[in-house]
Formats: C-alpha cells, sequence, structure tokens
C-alpha cells in the first residue's frame, strides 16, 4: 500500500467507525446479536415474569423490603454456576425463593428435601422458572449489573422501564 492509498484507507476506516450507532460501539464485541436477544429475554423475566426486582430493586442493588435483606446482584461474587443454583433452589433458612418446579420434592437442592428441612425450606417462587429462563436471567444480571457500580444510572433506569417514571428521578444526574 503507497502512502496515498493507505491515508485515504485510514481515513474511510475512521468514518466507518464514527458512523456506527454509539450503543452498539458501547457493547463489547462479544455480545452477538443472539446474545443481545437473550439478554433482553432475561430482563423481561427479571422485571415480568419472575419479579426479581420486586425484592431486590430494578437495578438489582438489593433491598430491605419484602423477603428480608435481599442481596446487590451488582456486587455478587457467585460465579454464573453458583448464581443458577441459587435461582433454581432458592437460599435454604432466608426469603429468596426457588425456582425450580420439583427442588425440594427430590435430592436435586443441596441434597435435601423439604420433609428434612421444615421451616427452613425457602418461599415458592410466584412462578416457576424454565432451565433456559434462569440461564438467560443469570446472563442479563452478569452483562449489565454485576461489575457496573453499585447502583444504576439514570440511563440505566430509563431503559429498564422503558419510559421516564418516577423511580428514576432519584437517580437523575
Ligand atoms: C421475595 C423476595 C425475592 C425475590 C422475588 C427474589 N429474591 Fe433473590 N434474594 C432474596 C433474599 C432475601 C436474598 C438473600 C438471601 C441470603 O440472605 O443469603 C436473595 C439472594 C439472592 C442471590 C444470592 C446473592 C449472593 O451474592 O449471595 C441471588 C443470586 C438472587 N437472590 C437472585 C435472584 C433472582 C435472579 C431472582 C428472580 C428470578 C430473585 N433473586 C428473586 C429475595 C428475593
Amino acid at each position: 500500500m503507497n502512502k496515498i492509498t493507505g491515508f485515504l484507507f485510514a481515513a474511510f476506516a475512521a468514518l466507518t467507525i464514527a458512523g456506527a450507532s454509539p450503543a452498539a460501539a458501547q457493547q463489547p464485541a462479544t455480545e452477538s446479536p443472539a446474545d443481545l436477544r437473550e439478554i433482553e429475554y432475561g430482563k423481561d423475566i427479571f422485571k415480568t415474569k419472575a419479579t426479581c426486582q420486586f425484592c431486590h430493586k430494578w437495578d438489582g442493588s438489593g433491598d430491605q423490603g419484602y423477603g428480608g435483606n435481599a442481596l446487590s446482584l451488582r456486587v455478587t461474587e457467585l460465579t454464573q454456576e453458583q448464581f443458577i443454583e441459587v435461582v433454581k433452589c432458592g437460599r435454604i433458612g432466608t426469603g429468596m425463593p426457588y425456582h425450580d418446579k420439583f427442588a425440594y420434592t427430590d435430592k436435586r437442592c443441596f441434597d435435601t428435601t423439604r420433609e428434612e428441612l421444615g421451616n427452613d425450606t425457602p418461599p415458592i417462587a410466584n412462578e416457576y422458572l424454565q432451565p433456559r429462563e434462569i440461564t438467560a436471567v443469570m446472563k442479563y444480571v452478569f452483562a449489565r449489573m454485576k461489575g457496573h457500580g453499585e447502583k444504576g444510572s439514570y440511563d440505566d433506569c430509563l431503559d429498564f422501564w422503558g419510559k421516564e417514571t418516577k423511580q428514576c428521578d432519584q437517580f437523575k444526574p
């Protein structure tokens, strides 16, 4: 490549990058369209079907309300596998509900049953979740919450609710 075509090539590359949408530029290159669809799906479960946000707040920063002290999913140290296990099995002796329909009917969860646990059995979730739904929720939390600071931003809030709501006011910059 001589100097002039080299320059033209670089200018063209710069224009192409500048023209890409800012949202696309912010996403790490590893999020394929299929990943983005799964993350959106997980968000919908977090928000509506499983109402995780009801106890953990919309941004997963945790809350002291109903269900006890729902831990922050933003600063959690759980691995992906451990996260999935907590959602399936809930957490024994706490308000974190289980989402696997057959949890504690057999020994799939922590090798124990409702019969053995008695009052320490975690509460039943409002809606059971299929394994692929639990994986999608995990992907959403790991992609958008975990490691993204202790609280969500105003933009995250608008994105979550899809519109301006009172709940976002306190996050205004
Ligand atoms: C009824 C309230 C409630 C709902 C609904 C709920 N949680 Fe929880 N969650 C809790 C509480 C309380 C804890 C804290 C348990 C403890 O003390 O260890 C918790 C803990 C967790 C933890 C463990 C975090 C850590 O770092 O140890 C994860 C992960 C979690 N919840 C994910 C979810 C997801 C995902 C959903 C939706 C599918 C959900 N929760 C729905 C109340 C709830």
